[in-house]
Parts: C-alpha cells; sequence; structure tokens
C-alpha cells in the first residue's frame, strides 16, 4: 500500500471511492468542480497496488481565530473502500496530511468529522458547536425589546450576489471559526443549485437586509410544500447572515412570515445565534447540538501567538500528544492581549490533551467539563485563569460543512 497526491486523470477514481464511501453516485460533469476548488497536490490518498482504495483533500483555509485570521489546512473527504478498512489507511493518510501541512507552515488543522469518536486520536479537538433549529412558526414571537426589524426585499439570485459576499465577508471576521469564501467556492458550492440537489424543495430564495441603503444581511432559502398533508411548508435556511440586530430581526420575520409554513429548519447555527435573543420563548426554537469544527494544533507557539486574548495572565502546560508533534510543556504568557508561548523546564501549573487545548483555541466558552471530567488536572485557579484568557465572545461557529 503507497500513499500519495493523485494525478488529475485519477480525479474520476477518488470521487468513486467517496462515492462508496459517503453513498452517492459521481457525476463526470462535477469534475471540473473538483479539480478547480481541490489542491490536487494536496491529497493524500492511498493505492493498493495501482487500485486508489482512500481518499483524503485539503481546502487551503483562511480561517477566523479570535483577533486574528490564520492560514488552517481544512482536511475534507476523508473515506476508505469498505474492502479495505480498519487496516491502518486513515491513520497513514493523516499522516503524511498532517506532515505536509507543517512542512507548510500551517499551525491549525480542521476539519468536520461524520463521527466524533474517529479524530480525537490524532488529536483534534472539539472547537465549535453546530446547532440544529427547528422553529415552530406557529408558536413564534418576538421578544418585545428585540430590535425593530430592517427592510429585507427579495431578490433574484444575480440581484442578491453582490450583497452576499459583502456582508459574508465582514460577518467571518467577527466570528472565529468562520473561513473566506473564493469566488470559485461561492459559484460552485453557496451558489449552484441544481435541481437534482432540491429534494423535492424550491430554487434557493434570497432575503437581503438593508439599512441606509447598504446591505446588513442576507438569508438563502428553500420552501419545502406539502400539499398532501394540507399545505403544511417548512422553510430550509441554507446559509444566514446579519451584521446588526436589526438585520438579524428583518431575516427572521422574513422567515416565520411564509404563511403556509409551519416550521423554519436551520441545520447549522451558532450556540450563540441571535434567533435565541430574538424569540420571546426561546424553546419555540427547539435546538440539537452536535459537534461542529474540529482543530488540531500542529505548531503550538504558532497557532497561540496568532490569535488574541480577553485577559492577561500566565500559565504552564504540560501538554500530551497522541502524536508527539506537540508534545512537551509549554508557558503561555499573555500581555497585553498577545502571547508569547515558549518551552519551559517550569513545574506545570495543568497537564491536558493536545486535544483539550484545540477545544480552547476558538474561545469556546462552555469548556469547565475538561476539567471536572478530570481530562484536565491541575489547579483550579490555573484553569480559571486560562479559560478567562482563551474565551471570546462571539462563539467560535463554522458557516458551513466542507
Ligand atoms: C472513517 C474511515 C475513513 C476510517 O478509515 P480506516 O482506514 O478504516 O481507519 P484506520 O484503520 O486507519 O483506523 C485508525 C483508527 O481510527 C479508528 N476508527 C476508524 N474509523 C472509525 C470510526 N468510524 N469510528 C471510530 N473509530 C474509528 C480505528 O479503530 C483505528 O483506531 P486505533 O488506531 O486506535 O486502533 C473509513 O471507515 C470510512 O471511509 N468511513 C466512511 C466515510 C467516513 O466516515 N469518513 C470520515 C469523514 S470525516
Amino acid at each position: 500500500m503507497t500513499i500519495r497526491p493523485i494525478g488529475p486523470d485519477e480525479v474520476s477514481r477518488f470521487r468513486t471511492v467517496l462515492g462508496h464511501a459517503f453513498a452517492f453516485d459521481p457525476r463526470p460533469e462535477s469534475e471540473d468542480r473538483f479539480r478547480e476548488l481541490y489542491p490536487l497536490e494536496r491529497t493524500r490518498c492511498a493505492f493498493d497496488g495501482d487500485r486508489l482504495v482512500g481518499t483524503l483533500a485539503c481546502l487551503e483555509l483562511e480561517l477566523t481565530v479570535p483577533g486574528g485570521v490564520v492560514a488552517a489546512a481544512g482536511t475534507t473527504m476523508v473515506a476508505v473502500l469498505p474492502s479495505h478498512r480498519r487496516r491502518g489507511l486513515l491513520r497513514r493518510m493523516m499522516a503524511a496530511h498532517l506532515e505536509d501541512a507543517r512542512e507548510r507552515g500551517e499551525p491549525l488543522v480542521a476539519l468536520w468529522a461524520s463521527d466524533s469518536a474517529i479524530y480525537g486520536r490524532f488529536g483534534f479537538g472539539m472547537a465549535a458547536w453546530s446547532v440544529r433549529v427547528q422553529l415552530d412558526t406557529r408558536a413564534a414571537s418576538f421578544h418585545e425589546r428585540s430590535a425593530s426589524p430592517a427592510q429585507v426585499d427579495l431578490l433574484a439570485a444575480d440581484e442578491a450576489k453582490p450583497a452576499l459576499s459583502t456582508v459574508f465577508d465582514r460577518a467571518r471576521r467577527e466570528r472565529p471559526g468562520m473561513f473566506a469564501r473564493s469566488p470559485e467556492w461561492w459559484e460552485e458550492i453557496r451558489l449552484r443549485d441544481d435541481p437534482d440537489d432540491r429534494e423535492g424543495a424550491t430554487s434557493y430564495r434570497y432575503g437581503v437586509a438593508q439599512q441606509d441603503g447598504h446591505p446588513t444581511g442576507y438569508v438563502q432559502y428553500r420552501v419545502k410544500g406539502d400539499w398532501d398533508d394540507h399545505g403544511r411548508f417548512t422553510v430550509k435556511v441554507q446559509d444566514a447572515v446579519a451584521l446588526t440586530p436589526e438585520a438579524a430581526a428583518g431575516l427572521w420575520r422574513l422567515l416565520v412570515g411564509h404563511d403556509l409554513a409551519v416550521m423554519v429548519e436551520a441545520s447549522n447555527r451558532p450556540v450563540d445565534d441571535h434567533i435565541f435573543g430574538l424569540l420571546a420563548g426561546p424553546r419555540r426554537a427547539a435546538a440539537r447540538m452536535v459537534d461542529g469544527l474540529w482543530v488540531r494544533i500542529l505548531d503550538l507557539p504558532a497557532a497561540f501567538e496568532a490569535r488574541g486574548y480577553r485577559t492577561d495572565g500566565r500559565v504552564v502546560l504540560e501538554v500530551e500528544d497522541p502524536l508527539g508533534l506537540v508534545e512537551g510543556s509549554w508557558s503561555l504568557e499573555v500581555d497585553g492581549g498577545r502571547a508569547t508561548v515558549s518551552p519551559t523546564d517550569e513545574a506545570p501549573d495543568l497537564r491536558l490533551g493536545v486535544d483539550d487545548l484545540a477545544a480552547l483555541y476558538l474561545g469556546r466558552a462552555d469548556v469547565d467539563f475538561l476539567y471536572t471530567s478530570g481530562r484536565v488536572t491541575g489547579e483550579r485557579r490555573a484553569w480559571s485563569n486560562l479559560v478567562a484568557m482563551t474565551g471570546w465572545v462571539p462563539e467560535p461557529w463554522c458557516q458551513e460543512v466542507f
């Protein structure tokens, strides 16, 4: 078995393996799109003789972290044929991929996991939640002090496009875990609207919020009608971004304003989404949390020096790393909101895994369970200081599964 990148004439075989793992039949017309979006030289694939049996691709992400933006490797399209599973191929492809990212000087790797039990063993930690919201529109009412809604207009895709990228690009710089979308990504992933992908719903609808002549928010959604069930429609939100409270209020009023809809569904929202503040009763937006973005730290000083901090302080960390990449004792000293990280021989204040450190990295607030479950050990006060230093507002979130 060998591990190597694929060449341009192997894209079709790559996608065949993916189709086996992720239960779809690859369409030949999507091959050019694949070549455009995923650098082939960064794939790391497993070959049994000359048969392609395992895949891994990489996106070059411009990832927002607290107070900054970092170049990160986005791990994607990880698959091993059922005929070759559990023989260590994922482990070998992942090792080659991490080594490549390290050589390129990327301090972080990020991914979405098909199952949350897979990636901890490689040092990934769950850095951002993803929340599925199902809002019962018949019971939804808005909080009396929520912002007055901005004007939202329904626009055709072409009319909406310029506003979408302007609004998105401002929003993604504010929230850790979001990544920049290239023009190709917008066209091929976000705006592409194949009838085969609609699952019985409409084409995309676009609502754009305007304030003082400028776009301040947008929502991209489909509506799925069910006349057999007396016209009980569902509004399915694909993408919703608001730069102001008024835009958020306007967008959600538009969504719940579909008279025949009984439900608004959004499959991936942040834990601190504006909808939970807009509603008079947050329970109306039934929320289910699952793990969202996972992060792996490859270069501890580079990663922690690239981000900002809420409070100053100093802590000595003894880090365990199952792959040994950042194993050892480190001093993390924050002064004026910026960190200096260096190896040290001092006695540690805290002992933790590199996956626990990754869970803190994007600024999650709900991390005390790492200590109370015994995964992180050491002085309570040192832990509280570390959480106060690394926590961030807003909460981390990644806008889409890649
Ligand atoms: C997940 C997948 C890529 C694993 O590939 P594989 O070659 O069988 O994995 P390996 O043999 O290298 O296993 C490496 C380790 O991960 C574990 N592992 C692999 N898949 C796992 C899973 N789905 N759940 C839990 N653990 C898993 C193995 O038990 C092994 O553990 P160990 O080294 O501690 O003994 C493969 O099963 C697959 O293609 N699944 C369907 C597609 C998918 O889920 N891809 C992941 C997308 S994010």
